[in-house]
């Protein structure tokens, strides 16, 4: 059992900025698809402006649509020869979804020159960030995309990626938002597809409904085997301060989770969970053959 506790389940005012994004009204989006981020523009500070200015040519790709569209531009595919092309070696590629400041991505990037990775981010200070980060030390093997991390999976070759991470994705904690979580059925298939065989789909949470989200979508899915070895047990309620005494009783999913992932650093989000008394569940996702017994 890891957990069963109560009172640290986040409010939206809790929550960091981008977790309380959806407090904003929705967009109008001419295809109506559903999003997991909302799209704000945000004025670059003068040291970001001057790190986009200065790093976006080495790192940022060229394949978003444009017109601050965050689609992947038309045509474009993500192939083992583009990965190959771009990064110019056939090293394994490691892509984080939604990685913020960059701090994680960038951190792993330097600590290991023998690995390619991709930082999918949507947020422009974000992204200014992480060229940044990447810039100032000079990495050679990562790479930038401002594109929806959803969008870019449809058309990624399969077996190209070796691993995929996504580490506190946005909560969307509204049940009428919970469609709008990053983790869901399609794109958990795509990324199957992406993976080359015995690949990883990484996730961490710091929410606890997230954590029952991951679970509920991920351990029914066909093709994925949870290599998580760590019992959890959680209440299907949502347990807040009324009745978090009645926890114990309430039913509960058991799953398993996995040890906290030892190439992760801590980043600013995951150190906010903590500081609140959130606990962090992370999980091991492995693709394997379809149809296979778990
Ligand atoms: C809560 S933040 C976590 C950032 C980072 N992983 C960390 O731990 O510090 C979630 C990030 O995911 C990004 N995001 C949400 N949906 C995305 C998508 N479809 N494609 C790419 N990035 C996305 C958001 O812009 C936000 O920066």
């Amino acid at each position: 059992m890891t957990d069963t506790q109560a009172p640290t389940e986040p409010t939206n005012e809790s929550l960091d900025t981008a977790h309380a994004i959806e407090e904003q009204t929705t967009p109008a989006h001419p295809i109506h698809k559903v999003l997991s981020f909302v799209r704000r523009s945000a004025r670059l500070d003068t040291r970001l402006q001057r790190a986009w200015d200065n790093y976006a040519d080495t790192y940022l790709l060229d394949i978003a649509a444009g017109n601050a569209r965050l689609d992947v531009r038309e045509g474009f595919s993500l192939t083992k020869a583009y990965i190959q092309s771009t990064w110019g070696n056939s090293n394994p590629l490691i892509v984080e979804i939604g990685t913020g400041q960059g701090e994680n991505v960038v951190a792993a990037a330097a600590a290991h020159p023998e690995t390619n990775f991709l930082a999918l981010e949507v947020y422009d200070p974000g992204v200014a960030h992480t060229l940044l980060l990447a810039g100032k030390q000079q990495l050679t093997n990562i790479r930038i995309a401002q594109v929806n991390a959803a969008e870019l999976f449809k058309v990624t070759e399969p077996g190209s990626i070796a691993e995929v991470w996504t580490f506190f994705p946005d909560p969307w904690p509204k049940k009428k938002h919970h469609k709008r979580r990053i983790v869901q059925p399609e794109l958990a298939g795509n990324i199957h597809d992406a993976l080359v065989d015995g690949g990883v789909w990484r996730i961490a949470t710091d929410i606890e409904d997230y954590a029952l989200h991951v679970h509920e979508v991920m351990d029914h899915l066909d093709g994925w085997k949870n290599i998580g070895t760590i019992n959890s047990s959680l209440p299907l309620e949502h347990v807040g301060k009324g009745n978090a005494d009645l926890a114990a009783d309430m039913p509960h999913a058991d799953f398993t989770e996995s040890e906290r992932f030892v190439g992760r650093v801590l980043t600013n989000f995951e150190k906010k969970g903590l500081d609140a008394g959130r606990v962090i569940h992370d999980f091991t996702y492995q693709a394997v053959a379809l149809n296979a017994v778990k």
